[in-house]
């Protein structure tokens, strides 16, 4: 049997120039020498390093399955390395993520957040990587159903017999710390029950009964890891495409639906999902909108193809940068629309989340104040 190989997708917030908004070049360049390293010692074969807004993500093939610790280590070195850079560049927020001062074996729990898949590669194994900025995990449920579920996105689920039998989903409670495995579509009105609650519920994988995992989302929710509030979730998902699995272009269309998600200004208010480039991930506007970025390769023999970026040094290549072209600018132009208007609520519901999804807070203090002069109606 062929040697399996695991994709691994760490990401952490670990600093930024001006506000929330990028991380410097030269914390990319360290957390490169760190990961470099990880290849030359055989500890992972390949990665790629990208950005969504002020998050980094390390994108890793290696052979050791998931949660494997030397990996999630390399990972934990490598942000560390780019935070202490931050911290020497004064830059804003450096070292927001990294939750504890050691390394215990697992990122998770730690702050940063993770999406692994390991697989036997196909005979051409197409995967794209999705990464949010300024958003929490439940953001992917919508899409996600619609590309599994919803035979009026993905024709594949009628037509093709490899999808026809349809996906288990994997939904994690993330206050309470539980999960479901269900059926779809046998228990599809179900899993919409769960999944519409976007403040507890969200996908943690999508699995094909035959071909294995299809998807797979981080669902680490910061704000309860470190027992308060230090940041966005910005959650990754990794999808296999094609043969079976839902094609390119399925998983992408939900995408062109500008869909309003929790999270942007403060992680506090309901935002229209912006799909955008990396290099356009940079949140210029009331830091947001909320964002996600999309990149797509191959995992050819453990290792990530792309394609060779024009004048680029040989060799060099780089992921597909899926949102990049203008067909999106029409629903980016409706995602502004959109923002413009639930913006005009200023800090009024449902422009901000419910008073307990709130990430800052005056109400308690506020209502201390005011109860001596609290009358009974
Ligand atoms: C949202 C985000 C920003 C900050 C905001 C205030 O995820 O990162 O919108 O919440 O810029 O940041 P602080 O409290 O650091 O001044
Ligand atoms: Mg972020
Ligand atoms: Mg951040």
């Amino acid at each position: 049997m062929a040697e399996k190989v695991t994709l691994s997708v760490i990401k952490a917030d670990v600093g930024s120039v001006a506000g929330h908004s990028c991380p410097h070049p030269s914390m990319i360049a360290k957390a490169k020498e760190l990961l470099d390293g990880g290849v030359k010692s055989k500890i992972i074969n390949d990665f790629q390093i990208s950005r969504s807004g002020d998050d980094m993500e390390f994108i890793m093939t290696h052979n050791s399955g998931e949660n494997a610790k030397e990996v999630h280590e390399l990972a934990w070195n490598a942000f560390i390395a780019a935070a202490d850079e931050a911290k020497r560049l004064k830059l804003y927020a450096a070292g927001q993520d990294l939750l504890t001062d050691a390394f215990s074996g697992n990122v998770r729990g730690q702050g940063p957040g993770a999406a692994e898949v390991e697989f036997e590669e196909r005979k051409a194994e197409s995967v794209v990587v999705f990464m949010a900025d300024k958003c929490g995990p439940s953001a992917y449920s919508l899409p996600i159903c619609r590309t599994f579920m919803d035979p009026f996105t993905t024709t594949g689920l009628v037509i093709d017999p490899r999808a026809h039998q349809g996906y288990d989903f994997e939904v994690v409670d993330v206050i309470d710390h539980k999960r479901v495995v269900m059926s779809a579509p046998a228990e599809m009105y179900d899993l919409l029950t769960l999944l519409g609650d976007t403040t507890r519920y969200a996908v943690k994988r999508v699995i094909h009964k035959e071909l294995g995992i299809a998807a797979v989302i981080s669902t680490e929710k910061l704000n309860i890891t470190a027992g308060k509030y230090v940041g966005k979730d910005d959650p990754v998902m990794v999808v296999r495409c094609q043969s079976g699995f839902p094609a390119l272009g399925e998983v992408l269309q939900p995408f062109a639906f500008p869909a309003l998600v929790a999270g942007w200004m403060r992680g506090s208010h309901y935002g229209a999902w912006f799909p955008c480039a990396s290099e356009e991930s940079t949140p210029t506007f009331y830091d947001g909108p909320p964002r996600v970025v999309c990149i797509g390769f191959q995992v050819s023999n453990g290792k990530i193809q792309g394609i060779e970026p024009p004048n680029s040094a040989p060799g060099k290549h780089v992921p597909v940068d899926m949102f990049s072209g203008k067909e999106w600018d029409y629903v980016r132009n409706k995602a502004m629309e959109i923002c413009l208007y639930i913006r005009g609520h200023g800090p009024f519901m449902p422009a901000i989340v419910s008073p307990d999804e709130l990430e800052y807070t005056t109400r308690p203090s506020v209502l201390k104040k005011l109860e001596p002069r609290m009358e009974p109606l």
